[in-house]
This record gives structure tokens, C-alpha cells and sequence, in this order.
């Protein structure tokens, strides 16, 4: 990268850094966002930071609808353990659950006051142009996945920033000019690295808008209240604790935060000489072998990969929830070499407020990209066949068997009429020669436990 002058579309990122999601294309800056010129698209910059999405307008309206989700169910959750308050005829249950109930709306106006550059933007969803281009947001991430990690990352002390920094520190080179982090979450290990080497320039990149404006505010020196709610509270008070999160200090220039896709990397070949996935490989729904290619292309020749964290592989495909072992050989099949491993077992989200806590032993992976890896395609999260009106859909065999599990729920939902009971649906699930009445008996039962379950715990993203 080559040094430019301040330049606020990028938050002082130089340019030529940066590239389009889309097409890989340079971009350039237009009014008061980016814009690629192959593609005829601009790409906004929110609350400071640029919004580097390959359908821009569609990932704005997806994460909206779903910080606007998350802002509901808190407004509901407040409304209901008021309820619950005004029933109880314990006093200190009625305090927790009011303070709870107080917490909850607060809550949800702490999301809206920090997300509120999403807010004022223009919605164009293009649902349609988003799905063509085969993007899509990760369908399991909310806008609070990770709310546990902001509190860590700013408000718990130094324990477990400082180990992590310690150890992704040790693994990198000694003065990189350019590093990125990919799924750089609230951004303090991004923080920490640049505090340490203040010359470089630190690109901050996540997918996850709450977060990045968090790392981007606190970087800037600017306080954020969110509360906390412990996963196992101490105490009755550790229910629900209104946090300010601060940061004494701000980050030298040359921190930058970026949101955008990981798998659609906004940056250009060869940008960065060291790169850091910290706790990011096995959570993305991507073979380590894609990831790593990508990596490789986003490194110039004798770059630094440094991955850190778990290596608790969660794809539906055996095959890829690599070992260490396995996972070094996909690294070297990408084109990187000596990779340096160390073990430690770190203390993990053990947040002062909370019983519970964990130690994890996680891997630091260094490794050196030593040649060009294969290349690889765009990334794409659906088949041609849901994205094209026109194409046959496939009958695929776990279809065929929702297809007859649905036709015997709608039966069951059809028989709900307030007046049958669990026996006589049974009996006529028989007459109808689905299931002998002692099997339909249990089946309707565990149905309709489903049903009534998630009518009680709700939607969650
Ligand atoms: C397990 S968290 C780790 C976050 C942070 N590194 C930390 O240690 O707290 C995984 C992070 O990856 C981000 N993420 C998930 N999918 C992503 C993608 N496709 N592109 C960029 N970031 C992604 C999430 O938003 C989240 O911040």
C-alpha cells in the first residue's frame, strides 16, 4: 500500500488497497461513497466506515431487519418479564424480573443508538440481484451472536485480551506493514496489534455491523453503553448489568475498519503482508481449503497467515472438520509453508458477572505463503436451481422425506380444534391408516411439544 492523504470515504485506508467485492475491480471514491466503475455500483460508507458488501443495498436491508428483529424480541422480552413481575408474589423475584424487564428495553435502545447509521440509509432491497449474485448474510448470524464477545474485548480487564494478543503477537512477524484481521469481531486484538506496532496500517474487517461500530467508536476514543446479560448471573443483580464500554486511549492513525464479506474479500491481490483469522476458520461456512486459497491471494509472496483459536469445524461435511493435522496439509496445499504451531489452553468468554466460563486450548498457526495458490471461483451460498426461476428444483431425498413429514403435520394441525383430545387425534390417524394409534399417540405428542416449545422461546436468529 502506498501512503495517501487522509481520505474519509475509506477512514484513511488507502485506496488502492481496497477492490470490489463484486469483480475485483479497483475502486474509486464517488460523492460520498465508493464506487466501481466495471460494475456501476457505490458502495456507501456507514457511521465512518465503508460497506464493502458485494450487493450493498440487500445487505443493508438484510442486517436491518434483523438488528430490527433483535430490537423487537428485547422489547418483547422486557414487556413479558414485566408481566411476570406484576405476577410474582416474591419480592426479590419481582425485583430481578423488573430489572431485567428495565434492562431489556434499555437494551434495545442501546442497539438502535449504535446502529443508527444503518438507520437513515435508503432501503433498496434488490432481493432479487442478491440472490443473482448467489450473497447472502450467514442465515444463523443475529445482529448479537457475539454480544458476549464485545463485553470481553472492552469491559472484562486484560486477562484474556492480553493472552490472546501475547500469543497472535508472538506468531507474526516482528513489524508488518500491512495487516489484516478477518472476522476481527469488536475489533480489540485489531486494537491491541495496532497499540503495539502503531506505523502499520491495521485493516479491521467483519461482516457483523454492531460490532465493527462498537471496535470503530471505542477505537476513536468514544464510550458505548450495552448491557450485559451474564450466561449464568452471580447474583440476582448480575441478571442484567448496564455497561459503559471505554477506551482511555485512542488508536494511533492507521487502524481501519472495514465491513464486508470475508468470502468476497473487498481488497486487492497481494494488499497485506500479514493476516490473522483469529477464532474465524472453522466458524464460516466455507471448506478451510477455499478459505486458505483466498487467504493466499489476498497475501503478497512470503506473507504471514496467522490463524488463531478453535479448530472445532462445524461443516455438515465430515470430511472438512479437519484435525491439526489434516488442517496443516490443506494450509500447505494452498501455498504456504513452516507452518509454526503452538498449543496453549486459554481462559475463554469468562465474563466476572457469570458462573459460567470456559478454558479452551487453542491453536496458533503461523505459516508463510510461499507460492501462488490454484484459483479459486467467487464465492456462492446457493445452487443454480433456487437462484433461477427456470431450472428443474431436484428431488432431493431429504425433501422427499420432509415432503411426507409435512403432509402428516398438516394432518395433526388440522385436527386441532380445541375440543380433540391427544387419544382421539391418535385414533383417527389410524382410521386414516397413517400410524397404529399407539405409534400416532407419542408422534402427535412430540409434535406438538415442538410446536410448543418454540411458540415459547420464539424465533432466534
Ligand atoms: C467466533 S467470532 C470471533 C470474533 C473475534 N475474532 C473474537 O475473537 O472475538 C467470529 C467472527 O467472525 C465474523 N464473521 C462470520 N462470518 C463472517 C464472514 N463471512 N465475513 C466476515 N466476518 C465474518 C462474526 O461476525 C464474528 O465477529
Amino acid at each position: 500500500m502506498t501512503d495517501v492523504s487522509i481520505e474519509p470515504r475509506t477512514g484513511g485506508l488507502p485506496l488502492d488497497s481496497l477492490a470490489c467485492p463484486r469483480c475485483d475491480g479497483a475502486l474509486d471514491t464517488a460523492g460520498t461513497g465508493l464506487h466501481c466503475n466495471g460494475c456501476n455500483i457505490t458502495f456507501p460508507v456507514l457511521g465512518g466506515v465503508p460497506w464493502l458488501f458485494s450487493e450493498p443495498n440487500a445487505a443493508l436491508a438484510e442486517w436491518r431487519s434483523r438488528y430490527q428483529y433483535t430490537i423487537e424480541r428485547s422489547n418483547q422480552d422486557a414487556v413479558r418479564a414485566r408481566n411476570e413481575a406484576s405476577a410474582a408474589t416474591r419480592g426479590s423475584t419481582r425485583n430481578r424480573l423488573t430489572r431485567l424487564a428495565d434492562a431489556r428495553a434499555a437494551f434495545a435502545a442501546e442497539l438502535s443508538s449504535i446502529l443508527e447509521p444503518l438507520a437513515g440509509q435508503p432501503s433498496d432491497t434488490a432481493v432479487e440481484t442478491h440472490l443473482a449474485l448467489k450473497t447472502r448474510l450467514p442465515p444463523g448470524q443475529g445482529i448479537d451472536t457475539y454480544h458476549a464477545n464485545i463485553h470481553r474485548d472492552w469491559c472484562w480487564g486484560d486477562e484474556e485480551n492480553q493472552t490472546s494478543l501475547d500469543l497472535v503477537r508472538a506468531a507474526l512477524p516482528e513489524s508488518p506493514q500491512n495487516l489484516l484481521l478477518l472476522g476481527a469481531g469488536a475489533g480489540r486484538l485489531a486494537f491491541d496489534l495496532h497499540r503495539t506496532n502503531p506505523n502499520q496500517h491495521t485493516v479491521a474487517l467483519d461482516i457483523n455491523p454492531l460490532l465493527v461500530f462498537i471496535g470503530a467508536n471505542l477505537a476513536a476514543g468514544h464510550p458505548v453503553a450495552l448491557h450485559e446479560f451474564p450466561l449464568a448471573p452471580k447474583t440476582a443483580t448480575d441478571v442484567a448489568l448496564p455497561r459503559v464500554l471505554e477506551n482511555a486511549t485512542p488508536a494511533a492513525p492507521g487502524l481501519h475498519w472495514v465491513l464486508g464479506d470475508a468470502m468476497r474479500p473487498p481488497f486487492q491481490a497481494g494488499a497485506f503482508d500479514a493476516l490473522v483469522t483469529p477464532w474465524f476458520v472453522d466458524i464460516v461456512d466455507q471448506d478451510l481449503a477455499t478459505t486458505a486459497a483466498r487467504i493466499n491471494r489476498l497475501l503478497e509472496p512470503q506473507g504471514c497467515w496467522v490463524i488463531f483459536g478453535s479448530l472445532a469445524f462445524g461443516s455438515p461435511e465430515y470430511a472438512q472438520r479437519y484435525s491439526l493435522e489434516e488442517s496443516l496439509e490443506v494450509i500447505a496445499d494452498a501455498g504456504f509453508e513452516r507452518p509454526d504451531v503452538t498449543e496453549t489452553t486459554i481462559p475463554y468468554l469468562c465474563s466476572p458477572a457469570s458462573r459460567h466460563g470456559r478454558r479452551e486450548q487453542v491453536v496458533t498457526i503461523s505459516a508463510m505463503k510461499s507460492r501462488e495458490a490454484e484459483p479459486i471461483e467467487r464465492h456462492t451460498t446457493l445452487p443454480d436451481w433456487l437462484v433461477r426461476s427456470n431450472l428443474a428444483v431436484p428431488l432431493l431425498s431429504s425433501f422427499e422425506t420432509q415432503a411426507i413429514s409435512t403432509r402428516i403435520y398438516a394432518f395433526i394441525m388440522s385436527m386441532i380444534d380445541g375440543k380433540r383430545s391427544i387419544a382421539e387425534m391418535a385414533k383417527q390417524m389410524e382410521e386414516q391408516q397413517l400410524m397404529p394409534k399407539a405409534e400416532a399417540d407419542a408422534a402427535i405428542r412430540n409434535f406438538l411439544i415442538k410446536m410448543y416449545d418454540e411458540s415459547r422461546s420464539g424465533m432466534r436468529y
